[in-house]
Formats: C-alpha cells, sequence, structure tokens
C-alpha cells in the first residue's frame, strides 16, 4: 500500500490530572504528503509524543480533525481504531518495540498472525524485512542478543509487517550512539522511500532531522515553523558517516585495551569483565558490518 496523506487542523488535547489541566497541543495544524519524510523537532514537552499518538490512534484530541487519507482518524470508534491501528501505522519507540522471548523473525512475524496472514505470505515477508534493514544474518537472534541499533532496525522491520502506509517513529534513535543513531535513521528513510511509506519521525537530533525531507519545529503544542533540511545544516561540515565509524571504531579499540588492562590489574572481576567486553565486541561487529556494507573494508 502506498503512503498516506495527514492533514491535521486546529487540533487540541487536553489532559485533565485531578483539578490541573494541560494544554498539550494548542490548536496544531499541519499537512504531510503521501509518501513524504517529515521529521518533528521541538523542546521535551512540547506536544510531540501527544501529535504522533493522535496520528497513531492511540489516543484522541479534544477538539479538531486528524484525517489519513480518506479515514478521519478523530471520529472513529474504539473498534475501528484497533483495526486502523494494525492496517494503517506502523509504530516504532525509543525503546521496548520487541517481546525479548522472541528471535528477531518471531517479532517480525507477529503483528501478521495477529491480521491472519497465512504461514507461507508471513515467512517470505519476515525475510525480505530482514534484508531490507540489513539483518537477515540475526533472523535467529533474541533482541538481548543484538545492539541497540540492531533491535531498533529490528523494530523498522516489526512496523513494516504489515505493510502499513503510514509509519511513526517516536525518538526511535533516543537511546543510541550518534554513530548506531545515523544508521538507524538511514535504514528507516530508506526503507520508508523503498516501501512509498509515509514517514513521521520525531527527534530532537538535528542530525537525525535533516535526513528527513522536511522538518516542522513544535513549540507550546503548534507548529513553530516548517523548514528544509539544508537551512539547520551547520556551517562547518560534520564528518562524512565512514569517518565516524572509523573513528568510533577505534575508540572501542581503545576501551577495549584499557578493559584489559583493568582486569589484569585486578581493578574489575571476571563477570564485570566478560560482560564489558562482550557488549563492546558486538557494537565492534556491527560497525564493523556496516562499513562492509557500505563496501570500504
Ligand atoms: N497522559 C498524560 N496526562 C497528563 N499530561 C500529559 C500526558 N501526556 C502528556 N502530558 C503533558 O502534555 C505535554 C506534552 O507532552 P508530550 O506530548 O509527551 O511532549 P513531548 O513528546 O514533546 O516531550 C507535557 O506537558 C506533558 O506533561
Ligand atoms: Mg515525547
Amino acid at each position: 500500500m502506498l503512503g498516506l496523506e495527514i492533514v491535521i487542523r486546529d487540533v487540541f488535547k487536553v489532559y485533565r490530572v485531578g483539578k490541573v489541566e494541560v494544554q498539550a497541543l494548542r490548536g496544531l495544524s499541519m499537512e504531510v504528503r503521501d509518501g513524504e519524510i517529515v521529521s518533528i523537532i521541538g523542546p521535551s514537552g512540547s506536544g510531540k509524543t501527544t501529535l504522533l499518538n493522535l496520528i497513531g490512534g492511540l489516543d484522541q484530541p479534544t477538539a479538531g480533525s486528524v484525517r489519513v487519507g480518506k479515514i478521519e482518524v478523530s471520529a472513529l470508534s474504539p473498534r475501528q481504531l484497533t483495526d486502523y491501528r494494525r492496517k494503517t501505522v506502523g509504530y516504532i519507540f525509543q525503546n521496548l518495540n520487541l517481546i525479548p522471548t522472541l528471535t528477531a523473525a518471531e517479532n517480525i512475524e507477529l503483528p501478521m498472525i495477529a491480521l491472519g496472514t497465512p504461514r507461507g505470505k508471513r515467512r517470505k515477508r519476515v525475510k525480505v524485512l530482514l534484508e531490507a534493514v540489513g539483518m537477515l544474518h540475526r533472523a535467529s537472534h533474541k533482541p538481548d542478543e543484538l545492539s541497540g541499533g540492531e533491535q531498533q532496525r529490528v523494530a523498522i522491520a516489526v512496523a513494516l509487517a504489515n505493510d502499513p502506509p503510514v509509519i511513526l517513529a517516536d525518538e526511535p534513535t533516543g537511546e543510541l550512539d550518534s554513530v548506531n543513531a545515523n544508521l538507524v535513521t538511514r535504514y528507516l528513510v530508506d526503507v520508508s522511500r523503498e516501501f512509498e511509506k509515509t514517514l513521521i519521525m520525531v527527534t530532537h537530533d538535528s542530525n537525525v532531522a535533516r535526513a528527513a525531507d522536511r522538518i516542522m519545529r513544535i513549540e507550546d503544542g503548534v507548529i513553530k515553523e516548517s523548514l528544509e533540511p539544508l537551512r539547520l545544516a551547520e556551517t562547518v561540515k560534520p564528518p562524512s558517516y565512514i569517518e565516524q565509524i572509523r573513528a568510533r571504531l577505534s575508540s572501542i579499540d581503545t576501551q577495549l585495551r584499557e578493559l584489559d588492562m583493568e582486569f589484569r590489574t585486578g581493578r574489575i572481576d571476571g563477570d564485570e569483565y566478560v560482560k564489558r567486553r562482550l557488549r563492546l565486541k558486538n557494537l565492534r561487529s556491527s560497525l564493523e558490518d556496516e562499513l562492509q556494507r557500505m563496501g570500504t573494508l
């Protein structure tokens, strides 16, 4: 299914906590074209998550209209909303996207089981999606056997499982270091284009935001401005992606050497040593994979 257009008109969202009213959105309007890739930036508490939840049908506006394609989301009944969430939107959160007891492949298959997709078709799509996020070689790994960046790449595949026209991502790189943040963003953007999705991603990382076609800035519950990514560019040229990965690899090697030293001088015990070493090794191998993927090793 192709991406859908999203039109939001004069949306208000008021939360009531006891006697206190919080106006999370105050007459917000915006439009996203079908197949467009938009990032939303703004300070903490400005209403980004609230906005995404309204588009995703996780919550309803107090007033105003949220339209996705031909669907008036703000008018759906609870049962229609469940259906809408399953078929029309794919969601990626900052963390905890995956079920810890299931493998990467099983996590991707699960939403399709919920929709009653036949087994053969499910298996095929799992493979296509794992491939699209560069994770085919980790199909039978469980989440805790994957790095944070790899988990988010699987989460992208999970969001795409039922082929929803709209992908919503709320701080998808919030817990990642900058190299993995850029890597996950690249996959998210590339896969959204490849599968012709409309993508809205919330972030407060300007590097991540810049990967979109358009950047909207939200403040106090309204859109304050809509920017072309170039206008957000810094005057100093940032290091290239490959340079960043190489720098990161060399810093990991230093950390590994320091770790060996700490262990040999008895400053950390064997358990701690093994745990930290494994974490660094995993990170190292995912970075190496990425360099290889880019044809530079
Ligand atoms: N469920 C809720 N109940 C009460 N207040 C909420 C709730 N969710 C969000 N808020 C408030 O609404 C405002 C916007 O929150 P949010 O959309 O989460 O901001 P952001 O994602 O930009 O950090 C904040 O002041 C927040 O405290
Ligand atoms: Mg938020």
